[in-house]
């Protein structure tokens, strides 16, 4: 009998369910930065960051959304910013931090205190409706087949409100594919943004005209 592992997809393919195993891999930065919320006041992921200073140059504070947010450290960090914060991804988030008894801090402290943070179960290639100010996507385009990033990026093209910051974090991941950042470039020129770093690294930040 072949073994499960055998069985199990060795890239990431959003409509096989399957690919919920590589969960804990794909998630455990964001899960560390939630454990961290006992010592630490900050959750931001690095991604988050670099752009801190173009989101703290808006004046007005509006929506976040965070696409394939994994547990969500980024949309609390937004949320407690003043944001109205949504995170969006394929897979629900771990139970564990559900639960007051496993997770008391992050439990009652993140997922019930704070009204402005919203986790929607969504995948981003599909159709969804959130006018947003700030739209980030942190380590997750990779999980999406090239051929289908155009879906990706249609749905990012509609949500963004003119003048959105957008932000795309894109470092390989073991199951996922190579990204030509050219291509992603060349679409978001085409469809009317502005490109703000100029250096080579995984990082695309723009500007919706
Ligand atoms: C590497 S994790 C990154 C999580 C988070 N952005 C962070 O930086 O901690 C990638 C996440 O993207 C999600 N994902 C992959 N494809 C997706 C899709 N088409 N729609 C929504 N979420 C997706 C996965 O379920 C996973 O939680």
């Amino acid at each position: 009998m072949p073994k499960l592992i055998n069985l199990l997809p060795t890239k990431f393919d959003r409509k096989n369910l399957k690919c919920q195993h590589f969960l804990p891999t794909l998630r455990s930065r964001g899960s560390a930065r939630l454990q961290t919320l006992n010592t630490k006041n900050e959750i931001y992921s690095t991604a988050l960051h670099k752009i801190l200073p173009a989101i703290y140059y808006r004046k007005e504070k509006g929506v976040y959304v965070d696409l394939g947010c994994g547990e969500s450290s980024d949309v609390f960090g937004m949320a407690k910013y003043g944001y109205e914060s949504y995170g969006l991804d394929l897979f629900d988030l771990d139970e564990k931090y559900l639960n007051p008894a496993q997770h008391p801090i992050i439990a009652k402290k993140l997922y019930q205190t704070m009204k402005n943070a919203h986790f929607i179960k969504q995948d981003c290639c599909e159709n969804w409706n959130i006018k947003a100010d700030v739209i980030t996507s942190n380590a997750m385009l990779p999980l999406i087949n090239p051929i289908e990033i155009s879906l990706f990026l249609t749905q990012i093209k509609k949500n963004l409100k003119k003048g959105g910051l957008l932000s795309i974090f894109y470092s390989p991941l073991v199951c996922g594919y190579k990204i030509d950042s050219d291509v992603i470039k060349k679409y978001l020129i085409e469809n009317n943004f502005k490109i703000l770093n100029k250096e080579k690294d995984y990082l695309i930040i723009a500007i919706k005209q």
